[in-house]
């Protein structure tokens, strides 16, 4: 149990980048890979972080790399339990390692060896843990021997790689060059590939300056013959930080057949710079739970496990007066999503209880398997009684382009500096609404075949755990997949239908691993309120959470949704946007019948309007986009692809020279369609919370009328290369005094009604860095008053701390609503007033007498209401306590106003 312990460790602290707090090994200084025997899997151990994870394997004891093309270079296996501290000293690294195909079948420039040297005071040790592909400031160096039988130093970190989405493509020349003065001695014997070889490095920091002696001989120990190599003067810089294994597959295309790659094993560390820390990966990754009327759905995210791995987990619980734990759930192991999914009943509402998952790993040895636990905590309802927190978040980019360097000044990962800010503010509730992961972010894009596709969305879907998981670990979280998590730029998604082409409406990737996407994301979600499957058989997730009287639908807006290229063919719809000179899309884009929601989620809506059961005081909506077009781009342009290169704007500027935007990506398109869901939950009084336009945004929705809706909040996104902006042509209408020209009523670029109240416009910061920042990154913060049930709006920067005093958010911010403006409409007249006398504050809800139609619900702030309505007629009313189930009825005649 002792690895138990040294995990829960881990996951209990913060990471702080590692030197700041290194941990002596003892007086050995020694390090030994664990590895089990007799398994042939992905993860090599939780000691271990392959870039990329589908490039490595454990296979019979030994560390594999096949990945054998020149158009992926340099793949390494970071080791994450041991480093090399800065300082005076000295430290050894050993493995033995050989070619995979004994014929040797090489390309030239294939090699193997260690990489050391990543990173260094400063760098987060998982930032550390990406390099990989391309050399890059803080990219450390490799030592290791070619398949020509040479011992070789390179530089990973000049060259001047540069990337836009991720970092792709054959080394260029000028990338990982040989250090020149490598004096070598000896040969090695011919047939060392069979055996393989023993490599060993010692480094020696004296005064900034380091010496490496690498050398190696024939595992054989009969063969004789070997070489040592030496190389002098170089910066410690080089050496220090994290290092791991690397596999380099050459940078020529020659041979017919690509090379095989090369195994590993018993690598060892020693020395007196050899420091320890805290960090592992695998074999749970993360768990994401909700709670929801008296259901846990806990789902626990798994490193992928192999043929001989246990595949059994189990859940346990600390029972609240003992402190003993409980086992309450066990589950088997989804070998698709990787994961365990566990459901417990009978969980009320009350103070924190703690929980684990637990799971018997096999990490080392031939048999057997040792205990590991991811521990947190479940919170089931707020930690006050004044306010519920909700933390909304999005939009989730490691890496935004430009120079590479493999450290905090290029990459956004794991985001430790946003996670801090959330959790200051000890949110009682996370959502995330998508782009959880970015096809193609860092490490570019496998769409086929699914098992390939699998690893590669998990690779990229386990750096999202990576960072949010110190939040997400003791907070209820939901989470739904967007247009990126699916692999697509754009996603109409057509009921479910197979799209040739993304703009043919439907999904381009196939079922399998679109339900296995789905699960690693959605499976911890309350059960789904209508759970037929849509075409190809893909499933939903729509649906309801009640948690401490905050009441959650949870909509899929892009499921359903139609695209605008086959129901609008007169606008040439291109990637979403009509391309087509004589058309205009305020006028003529509207389809009355094109699907947004669909019939199935506006039901469900209108069912959740009326109910306020499980002591619902509030009401919210979850999903993917805002529903109206808040985007300007030049009036040249033809679409969104422009926004990434246009200029950063000065702060407070007005640029000209931009048009309303028509991106039928927003469910600004079809108007029919998003009318018909904003008239179907502002009968709830329900604010929409969303995110995937990375443009913060606070917006008062109108359908017929300016603000006769609700509320639509779009949280910045976390980090973004697409820095959508609002500048419109001309100064909105009723603006609030001092308000910039860019607020006010708006008909959008569709034609719908839209008064912006704040936005977060991209423009030039102080804050570095600028790549980062000026695209305007951050977070959403909705503070839930029980009293009021007024909710007040709060958009962070990302860069400022909202610990310090004078922190400010985004100009515009923060913005309390009360909760009748949730559904703005103008009242015509009203119904006699009602008094409840029985418990609580009373539900209540008011229908037309003669249709029984819902005009809508709430819960009042007082045991008196005088209900209000919007046209003359007749109304039922019923009022009282729906979890009680004792109501009040009346039919009544509206009186005018
Ligand atoms: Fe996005």
């Amino acid at each position: 149990m002792k690895r138990c312990f040294l995990f829960f460790g881990f996951l209990l602290s913060t990471l702080l980048p590692a030197q700041r707090h290194p941990s002596r090994m003892g007086a050995q200084h020694r390090y030994r890979s664990p590895l089990a025997g007799g398994l042939e899997r992905v993860w090599v151990g939780p000691d271990w972080y392959g870039m990329r994870l589908q490039d490595w394997r454990l296979v019979q004891g030994r560390i594999e790399c096949p990945e054998a093309r020149p158009r992926r270079p340099i793949r390494v296996l970071h080791q994450l339990r041991v480093f090399s501290a800065q300082g005076s000293g000295e430290y050894r690294l050993q493995v033995q390692m050989g070619p995979l195909d004994p014929g040797g079948t090489f390309l030239p420039g294939a090699a193997a060896g260690f990489w050391v040297g990543g990173g260094n005071d400063g760098v987060h040790p998982w930032k550390s843990a990406l390099v990989h592909h391309r050399p890059g400031k803080n990219g450390g160096m490799f030592c290791g021997l070619e398949a020509s039988g040479q011992l070789v130093f390179r530089d990973n970190e000049g060259g001047d790689a540069r990337g836009g989405w991720g970092i792709t493509g054959p080394l260029k020349k000028g990338q990982f060059e040989k250090f020149p003065a490598t004096a070598q001695e000896g040969s090695l014997p011919p047939g060392w590939r069979k055996e393989g070889v023993l490599l060993r490095l010692w480094v020696r920091v004296r005064e900034g300056k380091a010496t490496l002696v690498l050398s190696v001989r024939p595992r054989d120990e009969a063969l004789e013959g070997g070489i040592e190599a030496r190389l002098e003067g170089i910066s410690a810089g080089l050496v220090d930080g994290s290092f791991g294994l690397l596999s380099h597959l050459g940078t020529k295309r020659v041979a017919k057949k690509p090379g095989r790659g090369f195994w590993f094993r018993r690598f060892a560390a020693s020395g007196s710079l050899l420091r320890k820390r805290e960090m592992q990966f695998g074999p749970i990754v993360g768990c994401l739970y909700t709670l929801s009327r008296g259901v846990l759905k806990l789902t626990a995210q798994m490193a992928p496990l192999g043929p001989g791995d246990p595949k059994e987990a189990r859940l346990e619980i600390q029972e609240p007066g003992s402190g003993a734990w409980k086992e309450r759930a066990r589950a088997q192991y989804d070998e698709d999503a990787c994961t365990f999914r566990f459901r417990v009943e009978g969980m009320e509402e009350g103070p924190p209880l703690p929980y684990r998952v637990v799971y018997g790993a096999r990490v080392s040895g031939e048999v057997g398997s040792q205990d590991f636990a991811y521990e947190g905590v479940l919170r089931r309802r707020a930690k006050s009684r004044e306010q519920f927190v909700i933390a909304s978040l999005n939009c989730v980019k490691h890496f935004t382009g430009g120079p590479l360097h493999w450290d905090g000044s290029a990459l956004w990962f794991p985001h430790q500096d946003l996670v801090a800010k959330v959790e200051s503010h000890d949110p009682d509730f996370l959502f995330f609404a998508g782009d959880q992961i970015y096809e193609g972010d860092l490490t570019g894009i496998e769409r086929r075949p699914f098992a390939r596709a699998r690893l590669d969305y998990l690779d990229k879907y386990y750096r999202w755990h990576l960072s949010f998981r110190s939040l997400t670990r003791t907070r209820p979280t939901v989470s739904i997949p967007d247009d990126h998590d699916v692999f697509q730029g754009n996603l109409w998604g057509a009921g479910g239908r197979k799209a040739r082409r993304q703009d043919d409406g439907g999904y381009t990737m196939p079922p399998r691993w679109l339900k296995m996407m789905e699960r690693t994301q959605t499976s911890h979600l309350p059960d789904p309120v209508d759970p037929r499957p849509i075409a190809q058989g893909l499933p939903v997730y729509f649906t309801r959470l009640e948690m401490d009287g905050v009441s959650f639908a949870i909509l899929e807006d892009r499921k359903f949704k139609d695209s605008p290229t086959p129901l609008v063919p007169k606008g040439k719809f291109r990637n979403g946007w009509p391309r087509a000179k004589d058309f205009d899309p305020a006028r003529e884009a509207d389809v009355p019948g094109a699907v947004l929601l669909g019939k199935r989620q506006l039901a469900f809506l209108e069912g959740w309007a009326a109910d306020w059961s499980h002591q619902a005081w509030i009401k919210l909506v979850l999903s993917q986009t805002l529903f109206s077009n808040l985007a300007t781009i030049p009036e040249k342009a033809t679409g969104g692809e422009v926004l990434p290169g246009l200029p950063v704007p000065e702060p407070g500027a007005w640029p000209k020279g931009y048009k309303l935007a028509s991106d039928a990506d927003s469910n600004g398109w079809p108007p029919s369609g998003r009318d018909r869901a904003l008239r179907a939950w502002r009968k709830a009084f329900a604010l929409h919370l969303c995110g995937d336009q990375h443009l913060g945004s606070l917006v008062h929705y109108g359908v017929d009328r300016f603000d006769d809706a609700g509320y639509g909040f779009c949280a910045p996104a976390v980090a973004n290369t697409w820095p959508r902006r609002w500048f419109p042509p001309q100064a909105g209408k009723d603006r609030r005094e001092g308000a910039p020209p860019w607020t006010g009523k708006f008909l959008d670029g569709f034609g719908n009604h839209l008064t912006v109240h704040a936005v977060s416009n991209p423009q030039k910061t102080p804050y570095k860095p600028a790549r980062l920042h000026q695209r305007m990154p951050g977070y959403g913060i909705l503070r839930l008053d029980r009293k009021t049930h007024a909710i007040t709006v709060e958009c962070w920067p990302r860069a400022v701390d909202p610990r310090e005093e004078g922190a400010k958010q985004y100009p515009g911010w923060p913005l309390r609503i009360p909760q009748r403006e949730e559904y703005g409409r103008k009242a015509w007249g009203t119904l006699p007033r009602i008094v409840w006398e029985g418990r609580g504050l009373p539900v209540v809800q008011v229908r037309e007498a003669k249709t029984g139609t819902l005009v809508y619900a709430l819960r009042s702030t007082r045991k008196g209401f005088i209900p209000f309505v919007f046209e003359p007629g007749e109304y039922l009313l019923r009022y009282g306590d729906p979890d009680g189930g004792s109501w009040k009825e009346l039919r009544a005649r509206a009186k005018k106003n």
